[in-house]
């Protein structure tokens, strides 16, 4: 029978699925049920560093202009009282005596301010890792990209020194030198990157004028844009990687491992079909596995990645020719 484990920054995990962060995985029931159904691992639901800034330094001032995600202030007024720090950490101990898969703390970041130290508090909570969720959204036209891309550096620095966990970087694709800023991010000690990261999107309501939001949840094509990146990235970069971003069924974890993948993150399809669909990802992979005789996921890891492709160029092709898409 196929062995679905696999390695994922070091970690071991007992099949590739990670449930990814999300309002799902920031209980004690729901992480037992997605342990329940055979999850490789559990990121949980982010901290922002603002909540983390406010619970350190008590003076430091609420006024708008101090938090960087727009959506934080929100949070933190009716939220953090109810959820804070010490609940967090909580959630790690509870989740560490109750499962045994590895739990995956989270921050969403966008500086190397005085939150950086609570990652130790993470550590000694007994989390098997932490994911930064870092994006400083690149909208000030007097930033140059590299004013933005330090930020990434500074604040995985700032953690890895607190801790001895691995640290992973959860990213987006908003990087003018993508491949660039991923093998450096690589070499920087982190152990994992997470590509990509799936952002709320404003839409407009042309009716109401009014701004409202677009699609929370991600659509089974979107797939696509991570398995280029994880196919051209995965024979270059020093850290492992776990794909994210549509990934709704088995055959689409396949994909994300044979173009280079350690792991895949899931999170719109829990929402949309229920945590039943990690045990029917792992049987299609089981099956798949059985039917192309891979008794583990290291004989297919990586076997469709950018390097061991016949035609590389299939991953770099971006422009529409009737040639390859059959279509005028
Ligand atoms: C409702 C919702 C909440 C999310 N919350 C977080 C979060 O707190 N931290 C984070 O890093 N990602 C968060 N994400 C992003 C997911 O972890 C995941 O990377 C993204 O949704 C792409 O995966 P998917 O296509 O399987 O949904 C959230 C996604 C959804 C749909």
């Amino acid at each position: 029978m196929a062995n679905l484990s696999t390695s994922y920054m070091g970690l071991q995990l007992r099949n590739p699925i990670i449930a990814a962060s999300s309002g799902l995985t920031n209980s004690l029931e729901n992480i037992q049920k997605i342990y329940d159904q055979g999850a490789g691992a559990i990121v949980l639901k982010s901290l922002f560093e603002e909540q983390i800034n406010f619970a350190v330094n008590k003076t430091y001032n609420q006024s708008e202009d101090n938090y960087s995600y727009p959506e934080a202030l929100d949070y933190i007024s009716h939220y953090t009282r109810a959820n804070d720090l010490e609940n967090y950490l909580k959630l790690i101990r509870e989740a560490k005596s109750s499962v045994d898969i590895p739990i995956i703390a989270s921050i969403n970041c966008v500086s190397a301010s005085e939150w950086v130290t609570f990652a130790k508090s993470i550590q000694e909570a007994g989390a098997d890792a932490i994911e930064l969720n870092i994006f400083v959204l690149p909208s000030d036209p007097r930033r140059k990209s590299d004013q933005h891309e330090q930020v990434y550096f500074e604040i995985l620095q700032s953690v890895m020194k607190q801790v001895k966990i691995p640290v992973a970087a959860k990213i987006s694709y908003y990087f003018s030198g993508l491949s660039n800023m991923a093998l450096q991010l690589s070499w920087s000690g982190i152990k994992g990157i997470v590509l990509f990261n799936r952002f709320y999107s404003p839409d407009i309501d042309i009716d109401k004028f009014e701004v409202t939001t677009s699609n929370v949840f991600s659509t089974a094509g979107e797939n696509t844009l991570t398995l280029r990146w994880v196919a051209m990235l995965s024979d270059k970069i020093q850290c492992d990687i776990a794909a994210s971003t549509g990934i709704h069924d088995g055959k689409a974890v396949i994909k994300q491992l044979l173009a280079g993948a350690k792991a895949v993150q899931v999170a719109s399809v829990l929402y949309q079909k229920g945590f039943e669909q990690i045990g029917l990802m792992s049987k299609e992979i089981e099956t798949w596995m059985d039917k192309h005789q891979f008794a583990t996921t290291t004989d297919f890891i990586g076997r469709m990645s950018y390097k061991e492709v016949k035609s590389p160029a299939a991953y770099e092709r971006v422009q529409f020719m009737k040639h390859f898409s059959g279509i005028e």
